[in-house]
C-alpha cells in the first residue's frame, strides 16, 4: 500500500506530497541530510556565469547548501507541483523528462542526480544525458540506492515505517541502481565514477528515531555502497 493510493514510484505521488517538500521533520526528511552530503561534493564554480544542473530536482532541497558555490542552479523535474515549490528557493525550474533533458551538449559545469537514478526505468539513457550536458572538467554527482536485497530491506521494508524514512510507495526497488552498470556507463560516457557509501549517523538517527528533530541527521561515509551511496566524477 502506498501512502497516496497510486501505484509504486508513480510520479503523481509527489503532486499529493507536495506540501511535505520544506517541512524538515515530513516525509522527505531524509531528503534534507542527503542534500546536505551531496553539496559537500559540488566544488565551488570556476568560471562567471557556471551552471549547475540539478536532475529530478523536486522541492528544491539543494538550493541553500549551493547558493554560495557561484552557480546558476537549473533544477529539472517532471512533477510541475515541486518545481513551483522549488523556484522561490533560486532554481530556474525547467519541466523535463531526465531522460530527455533539452540542454545543449557540454552546457553545464556541474550535474547534480541526487535520489532521481532509482526513479527512471532507463538508467543508461539517463546517465548518457547527464553525461552529455557536462562539459569537459564538469563534475558529476550523484546519490542513489544499489540493487540489493539488504537496500531493498532498509529502504522499503523498514525505511516506510519509520518517520523520515521514505514515503511509503515512493520507491519500487526493481529500480534500484546497479553499481557496477552504473560506473560503466557512466565512463562509456567520459565520466570515471568513484562510489562510495553513505548512512545516517548512528547519534543523530537514534535522537531523531526518539522523537528529537531539531536538528538534521547528519549523513556520513561508510565502507559499504550496498544502500545508499553517494558518486563523484570529473568529466575527462
Ligand atoms: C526522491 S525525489 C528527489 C528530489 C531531489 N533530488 C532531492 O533529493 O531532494 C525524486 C524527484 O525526481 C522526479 N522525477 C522522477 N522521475 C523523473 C523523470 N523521469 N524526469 C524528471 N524528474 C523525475 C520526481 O518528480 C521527484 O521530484
Amino acid at each position: 500500500m502506498t501512502v497516496t493510493g497510486l501505484p509504486r514510484n508513480d510520479v503523481r505521488q509527489y503532486d499529493v506530497l507536495a506540501g511535505q517538500w520544506w517541512l524538515a521533520d515530513g516525509q522527505f526528511a531524509m531528503l534534507h541530510w542527503l542534500a546536505r552530503a551531496r553539496a559537500a561534493l559540488i566544488p565551488p564554480a570556476t568560471r562567471p556565469d557556471a551552471v549547475l544542473v540539478d536532475l529530478g530536482c523536486g522541492g528544491g532541497l539543494l538550493a541553500p547548501h549551493v547558493a554560495g558555490k557561484g552557480y546558476r542552479h537549473v533544477g529539472l523535474d517532471l512533477a510541475e507541483s515541486a518545481l513551483r515549490v522549488a523556484a522561490p528557493h533560486g532554481l530556474a525550474p525547467v519541466r523535463a523528462d531526465v531522460a530527455r533533458i533539452p540542454l545543449a551538449d557540454e552546457s553545464a559545469d556541474a550535474v547534480s542526480a541526487g535520489e532521481i537514478l532509482e526513479h527512471v526505468r532507463d538508467l543508461s539513457t539517463v546517465v548518457a544525458e547527464a553525461c552529455r550536458i557536462l562539459r569537459p572538467g564538469g563534475v558529476l554527482v550523484l546519490d542513489t540506492l544499489a540493487r540489493t536485497a539488504v537496500a531493498r530491506f532498509v529502504a522499503v521494508t523498514v525505511g516506510e515505517r519509520i518517520p523520515g524514512g521514505a514515503p511509503p510507495g515512493i520507491h519500487d526497488p526493481a529500480l534500484f541502481v546497479d553499481r557496477r552498470r552504473l560506473v560503466a556507463e557512466a565512463a562509456r560516457h567520459g565520466v570515471p565514477l568513484r562510489l562510495r557509501g553513505i548512512r545516517p549517523s548512528t547519534v543523530g538517527m537514534a535522537r531523531w528515531l526518539a522523537g528529537r528533530r531539531d536538528r538534521p541527521v547528519r549523513m556520513i561515509p561508510t565502507w559499504s555502497t550496498a544502500v545508499i551511496f553517494q558518486g563523484r566524477g570529473v568529466k575527462q
